[in-house]
């Protein structure tokens, strides 16, 4: 299938474009590079072997859009553009709405045009805000997010809803990603944050590599078992398979909702000890005060996706943590590394 892929050249959707080829689909990317490189997409073409095509337009521009579905006859769209990090949605609401629902909008009235109604949509673990109880299934209460960042994934699972309740022939799929980690095996793609990066595998890469100092531990008096944060890492290229399985399994309309993690539950402490593993030497850490919005512990049922998308996360932890040492040994400046 021709499939759109929004914010292609990002983390996730360099990987989903990986395993898209390797699947026998066709991805096409629209990107408007603000939080990625070209570079990320010729590596893409690099380990697929296949000239992916590129569009460099934001998807808020209706026009640039249309001609992209006017050129292509696409049959799925797999929607990644947005924008992520959580604090600075909370010192930037306003870009942050504009940029995902404003963006989410556009793209859907440019689908609607065009009568492309599949779309398999980012979602994200944080609308569960505080979790009801553990493992998080997808029945639990979503809601009481903390963030912008956050409430703009509500918002448009929301407007998804409303999408499909008002025009039954679409095909919504929204994926609950845990926390993606991890690169992919050739060391060509992987996760390049700019500045110092705010979530804990690409700050400890930065560590193995010398280029900052020491973890910072965000606290050691949770209620977990070693007492630091409990998160459910999942490697990207097992996320960016969950995306192909949706698109070859689903079969009909409807709005379908999977969390897409492991069902591991794993501590800072935990993943810091993969890390050294991975490296072969110890790392500096300290244990610092917990970080204003972080919950105890958050991981995934998956069994819904392994029941319907017969698909599983088959990687471990050991083997996130190896591929980003790997990725960072061989690019010490993210895609900047060949500049
Ligand atoms: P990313 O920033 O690496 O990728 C997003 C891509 O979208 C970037 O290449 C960026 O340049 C592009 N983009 C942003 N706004 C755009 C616009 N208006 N028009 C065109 N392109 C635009 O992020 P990622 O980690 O790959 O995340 C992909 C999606 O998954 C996002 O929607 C994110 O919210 C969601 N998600 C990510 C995580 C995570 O921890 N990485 C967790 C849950 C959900
Ligand atoms: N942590 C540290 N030190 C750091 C960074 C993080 O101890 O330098 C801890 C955090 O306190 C938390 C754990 O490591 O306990 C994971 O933190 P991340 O920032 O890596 O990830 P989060 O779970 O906070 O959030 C991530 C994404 C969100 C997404 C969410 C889904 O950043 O966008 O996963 O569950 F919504």
């Amino acid at each position: 299938m021709k499939i759109l892929v929004t914010g292609g050249a990002g983390y996730i959707g360099s990987h989903t474009c990986v395993e898209l080829v390797k699947a026998g689909h066709e991805p096409i990317v629209v990107d408007n590079y603000c939080n990625s490189f070209p570079e990320a997409l010729a590596r893409v073409r690099k380990i697929t072997g296949k000239n992916i095509v590129g569009y460099d337009a934001d998807i808020r521009d209706r026009a640039a859009l249309s001609e992209i579905f006017g050129k292509h006859k696409i049959d799925y769209v797999i929607h990644f553009a947005g924008l992520k990090a959580v604090g600075e949605s909370c010192a930037k609401p306003l870009e942050y709405y504009d940029n995902n629902i404003c963006g989410t909008l556009t793209l859907l009235e440019v689908m609607r045009e065009h009568d492309c109604k599949r779309i398999v949509f980012s979602s994200s673990a944080t609308v569960y805000g505080t979790p009801e109880r553990l493992p998080l299934d997808e029945q639990c209460r979503v809601g009481g997010t903390t963030n912008p960042y956050g409430t703009s994934k509500l918002y448009q699972e929301g407007i998804l809803r409303d999408l499909y309740a008002s025009d039954n022939g679409w095909t919504v799929v929204i994926l609950r990603y845990f926390n993606p980690v991890g690169a992919h095996e050739s060391g060509l793609i992987g996760e390049d944050p700019q500045g110092i990066p705010n979530n804990l595998t690409p700050y400890i890469g930065r560590v193995v590599t010398g280029r900052l100092e020491k973890i910072n531990v965000f606290g050691n008096d949770y209620d977990t078992p070693d007492g630091t944060g409990v998160r459910d890492y999942i490697h990207v290229v097992d996320l960016a398979k969950g995306h192909v399985a949706a698109i070859d399994k689903i079969d009909g309309s409807g709005v379908y909702t999977y969390n897409l993690g492991t069902g591991n539950g794993y501590s800072v402490l935990d993943v810091i000890h993969a890390f050294e593993r991975a490296c072969g030497h110890k790392l500096p850490y300290a244990i610092a005060p917990r970080r204003q919005g972080d919950v105890d512990a958050n991981y995934a049922d998956a069994s819904k996706a392994e029941a319907e998308l017969e698909w599983r996360a088959m990687l471990t932890l050991d083997d996130m943590c190896a591929s980003v040492v790997k990725w960072m040994t061989l690019n010490p400046n993210g895609y900047k590394s060949n500049e």
